[in-house]
């Protein structure tokens, strides 16, 4: 699991007058709406003597921490203890980490690092939302599994045939084989490919009128950063979902995965529940699958699988993460779990590069250039 990502906290509609607190990469946050409208997203741990904020109450732009009531304003600063009365001075030290929050597509997500804004990685961009002739659907799912192995499906175009009837023949076809596939490098953050395959008629009824015959199909699938997937999937030439799944690895074997989907086909907005009615469908095929799938975690080399031409996309993947390790962003997710009952650790925010003094310690990192996975790092 790696710091400096953006990841998807919560939706936008979750977000109503309480706080909430979101676990993810192993730890606790706290994500509220002030009274100004604004999402922010607070390391949960209160820095006096424990308390959970997300336990506590919204006071105007701060949250109140439930245990002796000292309040953090959104950039994580106390500025007020109770205790000391009314005059009181707050120590500088008095903070905990706040981190960048950006609010887009009806999803509240969290920049979990320390970087400085231009060196951020992007947020993948849903390019269609709002767009003439584009509508879009939301929806989230809980899963059993890690991230990483869901991410793989994605980047996976064998499993189609026999995970998924709705655009496969489940073996049936004795000539199928995975045809070729066209690497499709976006930028530094991830890469994909297109690749054409066969594929049967949508199930009978409304679905089908978007396409009613068996033949060739076009569909891409490529990652952003180690948690963040685009699938385009053209049923026809004209017909097209574009899809893009945001995934907040909650600790090394949950998930909470929210997927949009953009159409330019079936506008009307009561096809809706159709389209979410066959996400749901397609999605729950791949969660029996990630969910079984051993080890948990991908396995720390290559060697431990045996991979084909197919696999290649994944195999990248696997060496972007390498690139990732070699600059130190990888979170030593054992120490984590090993010290969970007695230290409560911090992913650091971008203003631990200003203040130096902080009380919680920062999330234990796999020093730079230890490859997880086998392949020599780069970077
Ligand atoms: S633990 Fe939060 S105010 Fe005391
Ligand atoms: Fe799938």
């Amino acid at each position: 699991m790696y710091m400096n990502f953006w990841y998807p906290m919560a939706t936008s509609e979750e977000l109503s007058d309480k706080p909430l607190k979101v676990r993810c990469v192993g730890l606790d946050f706290v994500v509220f709406r002030g009274e100004d409208g604004a999402a922010r997203c607070l390391s949960n741990t209160c820095i006096h003597r424990g308390g959970s904020l997300g336990h506590g109450k919204i006071r105007g732009d701060r949250i109140q921490c439930p245990y002796h009531g000292w309040q953090f304003d959104g950039e994580g600063a106390c500025q007020k203890i109770p205790s000391l009365g009314p005059d009181a001075r707050i120590p500088v030290r008095a903070r905990v980490d706040a981190y960048p929050v950006q609010e887009r597509w009806g999803l509240i997500f969290a920049f979990l690092g320390d970087l400085p804004e231009a060196e951020r990685p992007p947020i993948l961009d849903v390019a269609e939302y709002g767009q003439e002739g584009w509508r879009q659907t939301m929806q989230h799912y809980d899963l059993k599994g890690n991230y990483q192995r869901s991410v793989e499906n994605g980047l996976d175009p064998a499993h189609n045939e026999f995970v998924h009837d709705t655009h496969g023949f489940q073996g049936e076809n004795e000539a199928y084989q995975v045809n070729e596939m066209r690497v499709e490098e976006r930028d530094q953050w991830g890469r994909g490919f297109w690749h054409t395959f066969n594929s049967p008629k949508l199930p009978e009824g409304e679905m089908r009128k978007l396409r009613d015959y068996e033949g060739e199909l076009e569909a891409g699938t490529g990652h952003h950063g180690p948690n963040q997937l685009w699938t385009y999937i053209h049923v026809t030439p004209e017909n097209w979902f574009h899809q893009y799944a945001y995934e907040r690895p909650v600790d090394a074997d949950n998930i909470h995965i929210y997927l949009i989907t953009m159409r330019n086909c079936a506008l009307d907005v009561k096809r809706d529940d159709l389209i979410i009615e066959r996400n749901d469908y397609v999605a729950h095929q791949d969660i029996t699958i990630i969910e079984e799938l051993r080890p948990v975690v991908t396995p720390t080399t290559n060697t431990k699988e045996l991979m084909t031409p197919s696999d290649k996309v994944i195999v990248m993947y696997r060496e972007k993460l390498d690139e990732w390790d070699a600059k130190g962003w990888q979170i030593d997710f054992e120490m984590l779990v090993r010290d969970s009952k007695k230290v409560a650790y911090a992913i650091p925010s971008p203003a631990r590069r200003e203040q130096k003094s902080w009380v919680l310690d920062s999330v234990p990192l796999v020093p730079a250039g230890v490859s997880k996975t086998g392949i020599e790092a780069v970077g």
